[in-house]
């Protein structure tokens, strides 16, 4: 076989491949949809979706020519590449688990893969795996990460997927999280992808851009948010002055526009998540906090919310001294024990904020608390909450 022959033919299967899975998901898709909704077990932990049609790149390559192949490419680093994989910029690891065990993705540690055929399948994938280019991995780091799983030794089995399949997932859900994988890196039900819809009120052409054309659409989506407003959607990650976008890039002919459509239409229909935010901090004062509640949309572009309830839960020894904010409420009992003191809000535009104050009769160091809204309606998500800061930021934003 020629010096190049394993790529060549990987580049092929991974072309021809990806058009046959993407043809029989778009003319199967419900079809498909309803007969794994019929037998569930086939998304029970363990089970990974690995088209027959991509056969593991180890066994493609070791067939072929195995010794050549791992010649190729940059000297890599395991413990760049262990840091690499820690790190999660670019979320391998939502799909390939934790310590590259394998979970809704194949195993990748152990098995002892060259880094060509890697390097081809990052860059031009078989099968569902979104496509990840340089400025988000380099040939370097890919290199590294190489490296690091061909040190690690075989896993017993795969971990759980990080995003299960619930029962009775509707045919949008199951090409999210089973058929197209997109909730393994977005929840159960793509809280910050309908994030991101409210913040724009965007529509299909809007979601559509954002998948096809993901490294230059999210730039632009970026470009408009506040920087002073709190992120619900997750920003740009790596070090200082990479600034790298995490999503890889999705093509047509490996998710049709048809399968997307549904993903989308079920996302829509769970409804566009007003991206509201609460920062909770103690006051000047003793005992005294304040709540600043924001929404996070895009002036004279996002969606309002409406009917915003906000409320604090009190420790069960304090009473509340003195608020000030729109919409007081005074306090509801939340259980035997405790209270919860309420504002309503009647409308949050967005980067709208409101700032409320609270002072008790005795400290609150848990302090925490929840945001309800009335409009628009959702299905899922419906409550955000929050937390007294201490220090920091806090968790990043889940993506
Ligand atoms: C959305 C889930 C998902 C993400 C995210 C993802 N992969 Fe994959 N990956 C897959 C699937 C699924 C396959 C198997 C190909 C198929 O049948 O679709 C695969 C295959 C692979 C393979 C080939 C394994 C084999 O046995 O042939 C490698 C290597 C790989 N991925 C590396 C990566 C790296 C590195 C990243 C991060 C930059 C990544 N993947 C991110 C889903 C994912
Ligand atoms: C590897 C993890 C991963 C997968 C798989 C993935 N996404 Fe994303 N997605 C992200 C991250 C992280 C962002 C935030 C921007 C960035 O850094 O790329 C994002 C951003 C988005 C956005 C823009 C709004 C926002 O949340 O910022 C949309 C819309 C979106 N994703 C939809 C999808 C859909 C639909 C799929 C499946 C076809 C999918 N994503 C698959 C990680 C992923």
């Amino acid at each position: 076989m020629p010096r190049f022959g394993i790529a060549v033919v990987l580049v092929t299967l991974g072309f021809a491949q990806a058009g046959m899975r993407a043809a029989s998901a778009k003319a199967s898709a419900p079809e498909a949809a309803s007969a794994k909704a019929s037998a569930p077990e086939a998304a029970q932990d363990g089970v990974t979706p690995t088209s027959p049609k991509c056969p593991s790149i180890s066994t493609a390559v070791s067939s072929a020519a195995p010794k050549r192949a791992s010649a190729q490419g940059p000297a890599g680093d395991r413990e760049s590449g262990k840091a690499i994989w820690a790190l999660g910029n670019t979320s391998c690891r939502n799909c390939h688990g934790g310590d590259a065990e394998g979970a809704f993705a194949p195993t990748l540690a152990g098995q002892k893969f060259p880094f060509d055929a890697v390097k081809n399948q990052i860059r031009k994938p078989c099968g569902i795996m979104p496509a990840f280019i340089p400025s988000q991995l380099t040939d370097q780091e890919v290199a590294d990460l190489v490296a690091y799983w061909n040190s690690l030794p075989a896993p017993a089995k795969p971990a759980a997927w990080r995003t299960p399949l619930p029962a009775g997932a509707a045919p949008g859900q199951l090409l999210a999280i089973q058929l197209i994988g997109c909730a393994q890196c977005h929840g159960a039900t793509l809280d910050t992808p309908r994030h991101g819809l409210a913040q724009v009120n965007g529509d299909w052409e809007w979601f559509k851009h954002q998948v096809y054309e993901h490294q230059t659409a999210i730039r632009g989506h970026w470009a408009q948010l506040d920087p002073s407003l709190p992120q619900v959607t997750p920003g740009p990650a790596g070090p200082p002055g990479r600034n790298r976008v995490r999503m890889g890039n999705y093509e047509r002919k490996q998710l049709p526009e048809p399968v997307l459509r549904q993903i989308f239409d079920w996302a829509a229909d769970l409804g566009y998540l007003p991206p509201l935010a609460a920062e909770a901090m103690a006051g000047a004062q003793a005992n005294a906090y304040t709540v600043k509640v924001i929404n996070a949309g895009v002036k004279n572009k996002g969606i309002a919310a409406e009917g915003v309830n906000v409320s604090v839960i009190l420790p069960a020894s304090a009473n509340v001294v003195s608020t000030t904010g729109t919409g007081y409420q005074g306090t509801q009992p939340l259980d035997n024990m405790s209270k919860v003191a309420v504002w309503r809000l009647p409308r949050l535009g967005p980067t709208e904020q409101e700032m409320l104050t609270i002072t008790l009769s005795a400290p609150a160091p848990d302090l925490h608390g929840t945001i309800r809204w009335a409009k628009p309606e959702v299905k899922a998500d419906q409550v955000v909450l929050f937390a007294l800061r201490r220090g920091g930021r806090g968790a990043q934003a889940s993506n």
